[in-house]
């Protein structure tokens, strides 16, 4: 039984995000999706709120769990015994970022990660781009699950 880590911020899920995730639990047995809490930032979703969304735009896939974390990732990975973190790469300059972290968190406590590519027609999406597009009342409809851009729009009524 091999279990996969999807760790992010995710504020929001986006269709990257469900991309990443969904063919990753076609990949192994179980996928926990962790959803950082980070105190240090104000985030526009809760960390529930992240993980209600993504239980509504993944719906039909049964192998994926979620929680919630804060601090190191590799103290998570370890505590919830999961086998290998899986991490989606959009660009080289995600790589350079993910290269270094991936290194460290072997490194230190023998955990690895498997980088997998973002579907090319995602490959220019963020959560940070999403949330501008919305807050300037541009249309999201196309870069989100729909469950997400309900969301966002009563959000920002
Ligand atoms: O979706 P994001 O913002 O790219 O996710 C980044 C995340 C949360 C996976 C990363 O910042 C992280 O692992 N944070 C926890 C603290 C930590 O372990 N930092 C890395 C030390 S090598």
């Amino acid at each position: 039984m091999t279990t996969a880590l999807c760790p992010g911020s995710f504020d929001p899920p986006t269709n990257g995000h469900v991309d990443v995730i969904r063919r990753t639990a076609a990949l192994f047995d179980t996928v926990l999706v962790s959803v950082v809490e980070n105190p240090s930032k104000s985030p526009m979703f809760t960390t529930s709120e992240r993980i209600d969304l993504f239980r509504a735009s993944l719906s039909g896939v049964e192998n994926v769990s979620y929680d919630v974390f804060e601090g190191l990732l590799v103290d998570h990975a370890i505590d919830r015994g999961v086998d290998v973190i899986v991490k989606g790469l959009r660009t080289a300059g995600d790589f350079e970022y993910e290269l270094q972290m991936a290194q460290m968190n072997a490194g230190v406590r023998q955990v690895e990660t498997l980088f997998i590519p973002t579907s090319p027609q995602w490959s220019f999406l963020s959560s940070t781009l999403v949330r501008e597009v919305a807050r300037l009342g541009g249309s999201v409809e196309e870069l989100v699950p729909a469950p997400v851009a309900a969301a966002l729009k009563e959000k920002l009524a």
